[in-house]
């Protein structure tokens, strides 16, 4: 059995909720014995509202918003002011009523022309923001699931899962799943990164998911797609936290 631990919220609210409330205590945990506290944010659709909640009261005032320096997982290739864009939805819910220390928001930065470009550039600023490591340890990283296993925007069938030397690469998912929504290429973390990280929290809810939660969860390794082995390496705790729909594995 891999060495994750699942929280089973009543439904997404609950899971935003609970999620925002173990995501301050950690980072509060982090500033206490470091000074400051490093978190990778998920993109998508699941974590909204609890990067809402962590803007509002009463979490607003419990966040060491002056201690925290922000960073994302994988953004997807569009400008920041796009609605596909992760930035501008962690913006939105949290990003302009917060009390965020500018200089250490660090977003993805995409222009929507050169993946491979912007992949490099968010490598630089990780290596310049973690010098000396073989990989950056954030102290907390969100994450996500799609129901095809990928998590950030490490997508089966793409280089992206298999990149083990670069901190930040990229990948087109639509060249290998027309499905994927929405369809532009992504900026991502690379594995080793997701290894290395403190403490991950998933955050997943809805049947649609359930499928491949079974898969991750399964105590023999699954074989296909590799996406869903790519938890089981974490030096972190990984705690998932579902819904009851998602949980029913
Ligand atoms: C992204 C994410 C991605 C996301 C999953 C789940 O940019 O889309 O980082 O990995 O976490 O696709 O997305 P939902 O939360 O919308 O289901």
């Amino acid at each position: 059995m891999p060495n994750f631990v699942r929280q089973v919220c009543k439904d997404a609210n609950a899971v935003g909720t609970t999620a925002a409330e173990r995501i301050v205590a950690v980072l509060n945990d982090a500033a206490a014995k470091k000074g400051k506290a490093t978190i990778a944010l998920a993109g998508g659709s699941t974590p909204k509202q609890c990067y809402a909640l962590m803007a509002s009261e009463p979490l607003v005032k419990k966040v060491p918003w002056s201690k925290l320096h922000i960073y994302f997982g994988d953004e997807r290739h569009v400008r920041p002011d796009n609605p596909d864009s992760n930035y501008r939805m962690v913006h939105e819910a949290m990003l302009k009523t917060a009390p965020v220390v500018k200089d250490q928001v660090y977003a993805i930065a995409t222009d929507g022309k050169d993946p491979a470009a912007d992949a490099e550039r968010f490598e630089k600023l990780l290596k310049a923001n973690f010098p000396g490591n073989d990989f950056p340890s954030f102290d907390l990283m969100l994450l996500g699931i799609g129901p095809d296993g990928h998590t950030a925007s490490l997508f089966p069938g793409t280089p992206a899962p298999k990149e083990m030397t670069k901190w930040a690469t990229w990948c087109d998912p639509n060249s290998f799943n027309p499905a994927i929504k929405p369809p532009v290429k992504r900026v991502t973390v690379t594995p080793p990164v997701i290894w290395n990280a403190a403490q991950i929290f998933v955050m997943a809810t809805g049947a649609e998911k359930t499928p491949m939660l079974s898969k991750i969860f399964s105590d023999n390794e699954p074989a296909d797609p590799p996406v869903s082995r790519l938890l089981r390496k974490c030096k972190g705790q990984v705690t998932f936290f579902l819904d009851e729909p998602a949980a029913k594995f």
